[in-house]
């Protein structure tokens, strides 16, 4: 069995007193059936760290650098990410992809990047609307997910996969579990090919997961736990999904 894993991405949201009381009152509803974890805007990973030492919560970024150091002005270093005790990075969300113009091998060289400092790239990959209405979904996620696979080589095994409909994230419309088992059993298969690990890999779910609709999306056999936004900035929501994958 999985063990299911809970990521809260909070995008672009907090501040240090809305941070100190979600952060309290997750901690506070420990303890969890599944492996819970923030992906907190840079500034805050210092308090982040503050506040969950001692707990089996873990945090983690929401992108990084695929260099180690340089000339890069803005950008933040795994190095650094490690030296906040993160354990996670979100790399190639959509938002990423779509504002900032991130290609499939940026994505991918940010995923080794971090796995090189011991930090697990949460890889995300999803179609749009456009490109499921045209039937494009399956050759999408595959060739975002082939980029990555090809570049971690034998290291593959070793990051977690999440996928995310671009049409379902904070739209409020979520994939059917069906849709969304459709597309897991598609990427377990490409990473079955590729890595001998792909039976225990993580593969999450994200697009408008909420406290009523994640125990239905968790049941699926190849969904095994989400990355969570809006629902992640409010603790009672954050807690409930939580215990849904527990
Ligand atoms: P959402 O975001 O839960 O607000 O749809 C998910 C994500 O973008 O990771």
């Amino acid at each position: 069995m999985r063990r299911k894993l809970v990521a809260g991405n909070w995008k672009m949201h907090g501040n240090h007193k809305a941070n100190a009381e979600l952060l309290a009152g997750i901690a506070a509803a420990r303890p969890f059936g599944c492996d819970v974890a923030v992906c907190v805007p840079f500034p805050y990973l210092s308090e982040t760290a503050v506040a969950l030492a001692g707990t089996d919560l873990r945090w983690g970024a929401q992108d990084c650098s695929a260099h180690e150091q340089g000339a890069y002005t803005g950008e933040v270093s795994v190095g650094m990410l490690a030296e906040f005790g993160c354990r996670y990075v979100i790399v190639g969300h959509s938002e990423r992809r779509q504002y900032h113009h991130e290609s499939d091998q940026l994505v991918a060289d940010k995923a080794k990047a971090a796995l090189a400092r011991g930090v697990t790239p949460i890889v995300c990959v999803g179609e749009t609307l456009a490109e499921r209405d045209t039937g494009q979904t399956e050759v999408v996620v595959k060739r975002q997910l082939s980029a990555v696979i090809h570049t971690l080589g034998h290291c593959a095994g070793e990051m977690v996969v999440a996928y995310e409909p671009v049409w379902a994230i904070g739209t409020g419309r979520t994939a059917t579990p069906e849709q969304a088992q459709a597309v897991h059993a598609v990427l377990r298969a490409q990473l079955q090919a590729a890595t001998a690990h792909a039976a225990t890999m993580k593969i999450l779910y994200g697009g408008s997961v909420k406290p009523d609709n994640a125990a239905t999306l968790f049941a699926q056999p190849d969904i095994d736990g989400g990355l969570i936004g809006g629902a992640s900035l409010k603790a009672a929501d954050f807690v409930a999904i939580c215990r849904a994958a527990g």
